[in-house]
């Protein structure tokens, strides 16, 4: 029981150290005023688009720690996976495009590229994050794989609101 305490205490521990270390790796992308936007648009359930898009993005980023993955790349490729910028609730009617799930990808990647340099583990984790719903755009890093199933778990915690705080991390300004 002892041992189970101390165990719990640290990683406790590690994990509020990692949200500092986390923020740091992505702290021009959270307070950019183009990804900002993103809260504007629901996304799944009452979560909007930024905050999915943080919750996906702190996931893999402790994943990949734990893995020894490229944690920063992995972070910031997932805080832009879907900065496709609309509702894609009501996409649809607005616009007549179907296929928002197979079409988000290039949108989200080209506003991305469009703000920041991103390295190639980043444009795979944004282009490729819909694998199996796009079958042909495969990851090819291991980061890329990964965000492929923290995306989807988290889309399904929101979705069904089981969780109704995934997670609090420390978003600071400045
Ligand atoms: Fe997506
Ligand atoms: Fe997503």
């Amino acid at each position: 029981m002892y041992l189970l305490k101390k165990l719990e205490k640290k990683l406790y521990v590690t994990r509020d150290i990692w949200k500092e270390e986390y923020y740091e790796c992505v702290k021009d992308i959270v307070n950019h005023p183009v990804v900002l936007r993103m809260k504007l648009y629901p996304h799944h359930g009452t979560t909007n688009c930024y905050q999915h898009c943080m919750h996906v993005s702190f996931y893999t980023y402790q994943l990949c720690r734990l893995f020894h993955l490229n944690a920063r790349s992995a972070a910031r490729g997932s805080m832009l996976h879907d900065l496709f910028l609309y509702d894609w609730h009501t996409h649809y009617e607005r616009t007549g495009q179907h296929f928002h799930g197979l079409t988000h990808p290039k949108v989200a990647y080209e506003n991305a590229n469009k703000f920041f340099k991103l390295d190639s583990i980043e444009k795979d984790i944004i282009l490729n994050h819909m694998w199996p719903i796009t079958p042909f755009s495969i990851p090819k890093t291991r980061e890329g794989w990964v965000i492929t199933l923290t995306d989807k778990y988290c889309g399904a915690c929101e979705t069904s609101q089981r969780r109704k705080k995934m997670i609090s991390v420390p978003v600071r300004r400045g």
